[in-house]
Order: C-alpha cells, then structure tokens, then sequence
C-alpha cells in the first residue's frame, strides 16, 4: 500500500467518501483538457477515481472505461452509480492487473497522485501509467502547486459585487493554511516537497512546480504536450493552487 501518512485512514473514512460521492461537474482545466484532449471512441483508466466525479464526462467518450481506487467503499459506490462500467479496489502504483499498453487515456484527477508517498512510489506510478499507456497514449494529471500564495482567483460569474468581494475575502483567508504549510515545509522554497495540506483534517501530499513535475515525468518516458493552471485562466504561478498536465507517451 502506497501510504505510509495515514492519507489512506483519511480518504477510507466514511464522511470523506460521502463527500466524493456527492462531487459532480467538472473542473476549468478538466473541461479544457478533456475537450481537447480526449477523442471519442478510445480506451479510458480514471485512477483515484473516488466518487466517480469525472466517470459520466469521460465514460461519455469511451469506447472502455475503468476506474480504480484505493479505497473499497469508494469503488463500491462507483459501482453501484454507474453499474455499467468497471470499477476495481486497486493502488495506483501497481497496476499489475492490466497489461500494457492498454488505455489510449490515463487520467489522475483532482490531485489524487499528491498523496502518494513517499516519492519513489510516485514516480512508479508514474512509470505504471506509462506501462499501461498505448503508444501515442496521453496522461491527464494533476499536482499541487508548490509555489501558490494566494489561491484567491476564481472565475467571475453573474453574482454582485458584494458577493465576489466576499467570496475573494474569504478564500484569500483559506489559503493561508496552505501557504504557511509550504513555507514552514521548505517545499516552496525547494520547489517541490511533502507538506501537510490542510483539506481533510490533514493529508501529507506532494506538491511541485511545473519545471519538477516535467522533469519527474520525463525521466519514465513521457513528453510533456501542456500545462493548464487550475482554472484555465493563465493566472500567474502564485495564484493557481494545481496545474493540470498533459503528458504523452511518445508513439512509436
Ligand atoms: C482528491 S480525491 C479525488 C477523487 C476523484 N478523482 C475526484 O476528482 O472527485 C483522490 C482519490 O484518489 C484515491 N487514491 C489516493 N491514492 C491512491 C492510490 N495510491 N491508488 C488508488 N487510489 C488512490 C483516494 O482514495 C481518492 O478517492
């Protein structure tokens, strides 16, 4: 088991999985980068599937779609969701019950890969996903920003101005628990790192710039093709708490 942080204890606890079980809609940067991204009619793995947040987007598209996680009660709500797909309880860092080059699409959402510890089995988990990825396959992750000060940006909507002032007070507050856990880690200063991320009561999770998490997935093989800030926005690097990456597996 990839998990040596009690982040297993946390995602198995049954308020945490009602809570994914009730997330739907997708992301900025999942909409973007599954539009553009995903063609119709290939073969999908959604790793750290959760609740089956992304499942009816992506299955949408798919000719096969798996989804996996760690956490029985997850996978059993996934099921019982969407009874028309596979679900299966396994660790993202073993994917030995799939062959390789199977899946045209690999996709980690939401970060999942963070709590992987410690950094030898994320990078096998990375080299798994490109195992299993067919040649030309694409890799649709994830990861925390290292560098986030001010997770404050949120894409505007018809509310009034009182409410966005609001909103825009009240997650420049949320944000600094993060930013004092990056500081007080050194992950925001090296640039990359385990620190405690507040979400959850606690979870340890990794956390990069853009140039490290590159350069951890090229060193198993993959090409990195774009990075997507969380919001699709372009926002600068201290504003965006994830980046969504698309990594390819070269062809052939
Ligand atoms: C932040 S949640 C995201 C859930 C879902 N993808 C979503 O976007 O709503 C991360 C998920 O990854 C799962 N997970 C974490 N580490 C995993 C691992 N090593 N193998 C498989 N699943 C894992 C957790 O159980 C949890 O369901």
């Amino acid at each position: 088991m990839s998990d040596f942080n009690g982040n297993f204890r946390v995602f198995s606890s049954p308020d945490i999985v009602r809570y994914y079980s009730r997330l739907s809609g997708l992301q900025p940067a999942e909409i973007y980068a599954f539009e553009k991204y995903v063609r119709r009619g290939v073969s999908i793995l959604d790793i750290g599937v959760g609740g089956g947040r992304t499942t009816p987007h992506l299955a949408a598209k798919a000719i096969r779609y798996v989804g996996i996680d760690y956490v029985r009660a997850m996978v059993d709500n996934c099921t019982a969701a969407f009874p028309e797909h596979s679900f299966y309880c396994a660790d993202a860092v073993n994917l030995c019950m799939f062959e390789d080059a199977i899946f045209d699409v690999v996709v980690f959402s939401y970060n999942g890969i963070d709590v992987i510890s410690p950094r030898e089995k994320r990078l096998k988990c990375l080299s798994e996903v490109f195992r299993v990825l067919a040649p030309g396959g694409l890799f649709i992750v994830s990861s925390h920003n290292s560098r986030v000060l001010f997770d404050i940006v949120r894409p505007s909507d018809n509310a009034g101005i009182i409410r966005r002032t609001w909103r825009l007070i009240r997650a420049a507050v949320k944000s600094i628990p993060v930013c004092v856990a990056l500081l007080r880690s050194g992950a925001f200063y090296a640039g990359a790192g385990y620190y405690l991320h507040p979400s959850h009561g606690g979870i340890m999770g990794y956390c990069a710039t853009p140039k490290l998490m590159e350069l951890d997935a090229c060193s198993v093989g993959f090409q990195p093709l774009e990075i997507v800030d969380a919001f699709n926005l372009g926002v600068p690097q201290y504003f965006t708490p994830w980046y969504y990456y698309i990594l390819a597996k070269p062809a052939v």
